[in-house]
């Protein structure tokens, strides 16, 4: 079986490793993967070092688009993703999440009749202003599979009209909706204790035995709104006078500060000795900070669910979540852009015990699952 694998963001590269490292292990003879980097994230920081890292074959094509308007960047990833379809001809396409690699993937693919694999299926926030929405919404609507990581995520389908009953042969128009446990699941548990022993950020930030916070902020409605993202950063000065704030900063915000950020808070950000700011970091960096965090504060899907499986109580930048069933369980809190929800959120955790973490994204073999559909959807 051949699978086109598209990746292009940070977060996609890392869930791609999931599914790379299980057919290495044990469809090497059976599965073909050609893996297809669109170009979007392309800072080594955003995307090589998670190659060097996690394992992960480098890629067969890379389409080097770089950044742009959302309809540039699509179209030129149609464009050379149609390319490279038309020769590989693969079974199926596997796509990830809801970025603009993804839905350039699915109507690239689903216009030429190459069967979508969609990971992260049935996700939805309910918020269109989202670009995320679109994309995800698109590309559940063209896939053949849909792996669906939660039960939200089952639900979602079945009330935007999937049939969870349908037999194979499984088309565009006859999908099958699988729940499959997340693959980030999956890398957190197989990397985690590799990230203690291989990654040295801990003693490098001076954080032995130190409670701190760790943010991470990047969403475009965050950073391009100055209004939001004053208020968080005024909430995160007044949080680190509680706790050091380690943040590790994308280059979206990294750029937005600059032009967003009214000058004193600019000052007081650079000047302070309480939040530290990092580049990006490697993803066994990143968990190694995550299991060593008493708190977190963070508008990432990825973070937030991390936070959850290192068991950790995590502040959601926005007004609502995909994840809902960590904010559910009382281990997340939805405090949007708000200076004072956020202060809230950290008084509440602080004097509340935690929730208890149920096992509510399956069992760390989410993407042996999916091989074991795709393999059994082509025969
Ligand atoms: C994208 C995804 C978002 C995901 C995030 C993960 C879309 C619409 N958004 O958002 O869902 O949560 O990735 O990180 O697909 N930049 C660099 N270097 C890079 C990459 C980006 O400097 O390697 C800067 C550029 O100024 C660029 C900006 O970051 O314009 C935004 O990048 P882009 O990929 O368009 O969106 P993200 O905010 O990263
Ligand atoms: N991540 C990382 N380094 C960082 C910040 C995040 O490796 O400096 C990882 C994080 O552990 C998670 C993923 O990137 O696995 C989340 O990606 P991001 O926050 O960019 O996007 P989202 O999940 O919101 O789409």
């Amino acid at each position: 079986m051949k699978l086109v694998t598209i990746i292009g963001a940070r977060p996609q590269i890392i869930k791609a490793a999931a599914l790379s490292r299980a057919i290495k292990s044990h469809y090497a003879d059976s599965i073909q993967e050609v893996i297809v980097h669109t170009g979007q994230h392309y800072d080594d920081n955003m995307s090589q070092v998670f190659f060097d890292e996690l394992g992960i074959p480098r890629p067969d094509y890379n389409l080097h688009v770089g950044s742009a308007s959302h309809g540039v960047q699509t179209a030129r990833m149609m464009e050379g993703i149609e390319e490279i379809l038309l020769k590989e001809r693969p079974d199926f396409i596997v796509l990830y999440g809801d970025t603009n690699s993804t839905l350039a993937g699915a109507t690239a693919a689903a216009k030429i009749h190459i069967p979508i694999a969609h990971v992260e299926a049935g996700l939805r926030s309910f918020n269109k202003s989202m670009p995320e929405e679109i994309n995800r919404i698109v590309c559940d609507h063209c896939s053949t599979l849909l792996f669906s990581p939660t039960q939200a995520g089952i639900d979602n389908l079945q009330r935007e009209g999937f049939n969870l009953n349908n037999e194979p042969p499984y088309t565009i128009d006859n999908p099958k909706v699988f729940h499959c446990g997340d693959v980030m699941y999956d890398n957190s548990l197989h990397f985690a204790e590799i990230a203690e022993t291989k990654t040295d950020i801990i003693n490098r930030l001076n954080l032995n035995d130190k409670p701190f916070v760790l943010a991470t902020v990047h969403r475009d409605t965050n950073t391009d709104q100055p209004e939001r993202l004053n208020a968080i950063f005024s909430a995160l000065l007044k949080l680190s006078k509680k706790q050091p704030i380690v943040l590790p900063l994308h280059p979206r915000t990294n750029k937005m500060l600059k032009t967003n950020l009214d000058t004193t808070l600019k000052e007081q950000l650079f000047s302070s000795s309480d939040i530290r700011i990092i580049p990006p970091v490697s993803f066994l960096e990143m968990i190694a900070l995550e299991k060593q965090a008493h708190l977190v504060v963070t508008d990432s899907g990825g973070v937030q669910k991390e936070s959850y499986f290192f068991q950790k109580p995590c502040i959601i930048l926005r007004p609502e979540t995909e994840w809902v069933e960590i904010v559910e369980t009382g281990n997340a809190i939805l405090a949007d852009a708000d200076e004072q929800r956020i202060m809230e959120a950290w008084n509440q955790f602080e004097s509340q015990p935690d929730a208890g973490f149920p096992e509510i994204f399956g069992d760390g073999k989410a993407a042996e699952f999916i091989l074991q559909q795709l393999i059994q959807a082509k025969k």
